[in-house]
């Protein structure tokens, strides 16, 4: 029997690529998916791919940073699929240029907390509104950089620290307020997508370049693709998990179990 029967679930960022990766992998375990993005196009692409496959799926318009398009994306969503069980907050935006912390232009760090910190609160927010009595599972994405410094993008890593926060408050808030909502994270490491890839791109020259740094930043020296986030995603989402809250999972090869540095025992 699928893991996710009978549930219905809620993916941000769907039509970027890790996004469509999980709402396809949530699909393809049961569940209805409904797929919100503020590019409603790319989510709608995708949902049309998900019920061709004999899925049921939906797109939604939505800009995370947006408080009233949460509840009105809520309400669509409910009205459509029933009852909301799993959310994941996967809408994200990656550092444009690269800045040093003494460069850092204050609309860049505003532009960055806006979607990476602010989206995920609203979402956890609306997530635990909606849920409210009958429980359910909300995922955040985090990042593996959250658990480093980053060189050059320290906006987007302080935004995926901040989530990691946002992921244990509302764990023990949902606890303390009596509600059987898990809140967990999972941080990736680094996933080869586009967006992802662009930045490096530029920096490094050329795509081909830019996929061999990406496989360096794995310990097994390989890219790890959207579809390695499913199986994690799935897990948090159902009842195999349910006694995890507050918890994160790490899907990055074991790249934060590496010192820098030649090894000397
Ligand atoms: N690719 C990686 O290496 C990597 C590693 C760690 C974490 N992540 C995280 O995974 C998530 C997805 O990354 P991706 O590589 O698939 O990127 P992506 O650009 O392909 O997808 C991001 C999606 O978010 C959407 N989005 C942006 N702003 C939004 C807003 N205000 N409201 C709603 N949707 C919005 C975009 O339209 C896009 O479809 C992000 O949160 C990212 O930080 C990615």
């Amino acid at each position: 029997m699928s893991l996710l029967a009978g549930k219905t679930s809620l993916v941000t960022g769907a039509g970027g690529e890790i996004g469509a990766a999980l709402a396809t992998g949530l699909a393809g375990n049961g569940s209805k998916v409904a797929l919100c993005d503020i590019d409603v196009a790319a989510a709608e692409k995708v949902a049309q791919d998900i019920e061709a496959s004999g899925g049921r799926a939906i797109a939604c318009p939505l800009d995370v940073t947006r408080e009233n398009d949460w509840r009105d994306a809520m309400k669509r969503v409910g009205a459509a699929l029933g009852d909301l069980d799993v959310l994941v907050n996967c809408a994200g935006l990656f550092s444009g240029e690269a800045h040093s912390i003494g460069d850092m232009p204050l609309d860049e760090w505003r532009r960055l907390h806006s979607v990476n910190l602010d989206g995920a609160f609203l979402g956890v927010k609306a997530g635990v509104n909606t849920m409210g009595a009958r429980g359910g599972s909300i995922i955040n994405i985090g990042s593996v950089v959250s658990f480093f410094g980053a060189r050059s993008g320290a906006a987007y890593g302080t935004s995926k620290g901040a989530v990691r926060g946002l992921t244990i408050q509302a764990a023990a808030s949902c606890i303390a307020s009596g509600l059987d909502i898990r809140v967990n994270a999972i941080h990736p490491g680094y996933i080869l997508t586009r967006s992802a890839l662009g930045s490096s791109v530029a920096r490094l020259g050329s795509a081909a370049k830019a996929k061999e740094a990406f496989a360096g930043r794995s310990p097994m020296n390989r890219c790890i693709t959207p579809e390695a986030l499913v199986g994690p995603t799935v897990f948090l989402a159902s009842d195999a998990s349910r006694h995890m809250n507050g918890a994160e999972l790490l899907v990055d090869d074991g790249l934060s179990t590496q010192m820098p540095g030649t090894s000397f025992g």
